[in-house]
C-alpha cells in the first residue's frame, strides 16, 4: 500500500499542516497508507491521538518519516532544517514523491536538489485551474481565506465599525472599502466587508468580473478607456501604459473618499504592478487601512512592507504574507482536501500510484518526473473563443477557421470520407419513414457537439444543467417506446431512459451544488 508521510512544517511562523484529522480519513478510504510527525497538528490544535484515531500512524524522528514514505505531503517548499542541520529536500529518500507548494519559477536551486534525489514532484501552486479540476484548486482555496481575513486584519486597526448606525448619540456612516483586483481573494474580500455592513466598491481589468462585482453587492468602478484585461487562462494580462495611468487617477481619486483599501492586482509570473503611490496613501484620511495581498509579489502598494505592517502619516498598511496560515486549521482542512483529490488522480485501480502525463492536470502540477524537469508544462491549445470578434477579423469567420482548423487536426480526412460513405449507404438502406429521424440525429450529434466544445471549459459545469433539458425530451422519447414487446426499439428506449434519468439526477445534483455556494 503507498505510503503518505506528513512532516511538521518548520518554516518559521507556518501554523498550517498538510493533513487534518478529517483529511487522514480521506486519504484512509482513498487506499492509502499514513504516517504523521508527533506534533505535526499542534498549531491547528490536533493532537497526535486524533490523527491515529483517524488510521495514521506516529513517527517522531523526523528523517525516518521521509525515509520510510512513498510520497511526503508538505504545505511549504522544502527548507533547511536547523533542528537537525539537514536540507528537507536530503531527507527525501532517493526516488521518492513529494507534493505541496513548490513555486518551481520562484524555486530553481530547490528543484535542482530534488532533481539529484530522482524525485517525483507535484506543485500545488500549478494545478491548471480548468473545471476539472476545481477539487484540486488550492491557490483559491488559500486565496479565498486571504481575501476573508484581509478584512479582518483591516477592521483589527480600523478605528471605526464597518456598518452605519444612526445612534441617540449621532449618525455613524459605514466605512467605505475599495477592493483592487476582484480575482477570487478580491471577491472573497468584497463578501466579507459587506459582511460587516461596509460600502464596497471593486475595480478590475477583466470585465467578466463586474457581474460578479455587481452581484456580490457592490458597486463596480469603471473606466473611459476600453481594454480587456483578461489573458491566458482567465488570468489578467499585462495592461498598457495608459491604462495603468487611467486607472491610478481613478484610485488617486477614490484615495481622498475611502476608509480601507485592499488590494490584490497580480500578473501569474510577474511582480505585482504598483497601483499605490505615497502620495494617495498620503491623501488618504487619518485612521484609514491599506492591505496589500500581493505583498508576496512584491505589492501593490509603493510603501507595503512585506511580512510586515507599517504606519505612514496616520494610515496602516499591511502587508502579511501569511494570511492563510492566521486560520491554519480551516486551510489545513482546505489544502488537505485539495492535495487528497490531486493524489486520487494518481492513483490506479491496481492500489499503486501513476503518473499519466496524458492526463492535464497531472501534466499541469508535475514539475520533476523521476528526476526529469517537466515545468513548464506545454501550453494547451487555446480553444475557440464564439463571438468574440478580433480586430481584424470578424467573428463568424474566426469561429469557422477555429473549428475547420480543429477538424482539419483532429479528424483524419480518410475518416471523414469514410463516415460520410457509410452515411450515404445508409441513406438508401434505412426505410423512408426512418429517414427524417435519422437525419435529425445526425444533426442533433453535430449541433452538440459543436456546442459543448465551443463552450468555455468555465462555463462546463452549468452546461451540465442545462442538459437536463435535452435529457429530459429524451426521456420523454424513450418511454415512448417502451410498448412492452422485448424487441430492438424497447432495449434502446430502455437505454435512453436509463441514461437520460442519469443525466438529470446528475444534472440537478450539479445544480443544487451551484446554488448552494450562492446560499447564506
Ligand atoms: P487572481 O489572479 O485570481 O486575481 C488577481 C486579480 O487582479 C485578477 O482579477 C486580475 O484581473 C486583477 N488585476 C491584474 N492586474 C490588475 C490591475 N492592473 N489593476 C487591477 N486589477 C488587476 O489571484 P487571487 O487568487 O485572487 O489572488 C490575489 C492576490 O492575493 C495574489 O497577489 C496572491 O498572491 C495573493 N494572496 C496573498 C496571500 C497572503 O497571505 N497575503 C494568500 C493568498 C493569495
Amino acid at each position: 500500500m503507498t505510503k503518505i508521510g506528513i512532516p511538521k512544517e518548520i518554516h518559521s511562523g507556518e501554523r498550517r499542516v498538510a493533513a487534518t484529522p478529517e483529511t487522514v480519513l480521506k486519504l484512509k478510504k482513498a487506499g492509502f497508507d499514513v504516517i504523521i510527525q508527533s506534533g505535526a497538528g499542534d498549531a491547528i490544535n490536533s493532537s497526535d491521538a486524533e490523527y491515529q484515531e483517524a488510521g495514521a500512524a506516529i513517527v517522531e524522528d523526523v528523517r525516518q518519516l521521509w525515509a520510510t514514505a512513498d510520497i511526503v505531503m508538505k504545505v511549504r517548499p522544502p527548507e533547511m532544517n536547523t533542528d537537525i542541520g539537514e536540507h528537507e529536500a536530503n531527507l527525501l529518500r532517493p526516488g521518492g514523491w513529494l507534493v505541496g507548494f513548490l513555486w518551481p519559477g520562484q524555486n530553481r536551486e530547490l528543484i535542482d536538489r530534488l532533481a539529484k534525489r530522482k524525485a517525483t514532484v507535484f506543485a500545488m501552486d500549478s494545478v491548471p485551474r480548468i473545471t476539472r479540476a476545481q477539487k484540486m484548486d488550492t491557490l483559491s482555496a488559500m486565496a479565498n481565506i486571504a481575501g476573508y481575513r484581509s478584512i479582518i486584519e483591516a477592521a483589527n486597526y480600523f478605528p471605526r465599525f464597518f456598518t452605519g448606525q444612526i445612534t441617540a448619540a449621532g449618525r455613524i456612516d459605514p466605512a467605505k472599502v475599495l477592493v483592487i483586483g476582484a480575482g477570487v481573494a478580491g471577491l472573497s474580500a468584497i463578501g466579507a466587508a459587506r459582511g460587516l455592513g461596509a460600502m464596497v466598491r471593486a475595480f478590475d481589468p477583466r470585465s467578466a468580473t463586474k457581474d460578479q462585482v455587481a452581484s456580490m453587492g457592490a458597486e463596480f468602478l469603471e473606466l473611459d478607456i476600453k481594454e480587456e484585461g483578461e489573458g491566458k487562462g482567465g488570468y489578467a494580462k499585462e495592461m498598457s501604459d495608459s491604462f495603468l495611468k487611467a486607472e491610478m487617477a481613478l484610485f488617486a481619486q477614490q484615495a481622498m473618499q475611502v476608509d480601507i483599501i485592499v488590494t490584490t492586482a497580480l500578473i501569474p509570473g510577474k511582480p505585482a504592478p504598483k497601483l499605490i503611490t505615497q502620495g494617495m496613501v498620503e491623501s488618504m484620511k487619518p485612521g484609514s487601512v491599506i492591505v496589500d495581498l500581493a505583498a508576496e509579489q512584491g505589492g501593490n502598494c509603493v510603501l507595503t512592507e512585506p511580512g510586515d505592517v507599517v504606519h505612514h502619516k496616520g494610515v496602516t498598511i499591511i502587508g502579511y504574507t501569511d494570511l492563510p496560515s492566521r486560520m491554519a486549521s480551516m486551510s489545513s482542512q482546505l489544502y488537505g482536501s485539495t492535495v487528497t483529490a490531486l493524489l486520487q488522480e494518481l492513483h490506479g485501480e491496481d492500489g499503486n500510484i501513476h503518473v499519466d502525463l496524458a492526463d492535464e492536470v497531472v501534466r499541469g502540477a508535475i514539475v520533476l518526473h523521476e528526476g526529469k524537469m517537466m515545468w513548464p508544462p506545454p501550453l494547451p491549445p487555446a480553444p475557440p473563443e464564439p463571438g468574440v470578434p478580433t480586430k481584424s477579423t470578424p467573428a463568424p469567420i474566426v469561429a469557422a477557421q477555429a473549428i475547420s482548423q480543429d477538424d482539419a487536426k483532429g479528424i483524419d480526412p480518410l475518416l471523414l470520407v469514410a463516415i460520410g460513405v457509410v452515411l450515404i449507404g445508409l441513406g438508401f438502406v434505412v426505410p423512408a419513414s426512418k429517414l427524417s429521424h435519422f437525419t435529425v440525429f445526425m444533426l442533433a450529434v453535430f449541433v452538440g457537439w459543436q456546442v459543448v466544445w465551443n463552450v468555455k471549459p468555465a462555463l462546463h459545469t452549468p452546461l451540465m444543467s442545462v442538459t437536463n433539458a435535452i435529457s429530459g425530451i429524451i426521456l420523454v422519447g424513450g418511454m415512448l417506446q417502451l410498448t412492452g414487446n422485448l424487441n430492438l426499439t424497447t432495449i434502446l428506449g430502455a437505454v435512453a431512459v436509463l441514461i437520460a434519468t442519469i443525466n438529470i439526477v446528475g444534472g440537478f445534483m450539479v445544480t443544487n451544488r451551484m446554488l448552494a455556494m450562492f446560499r447564506k
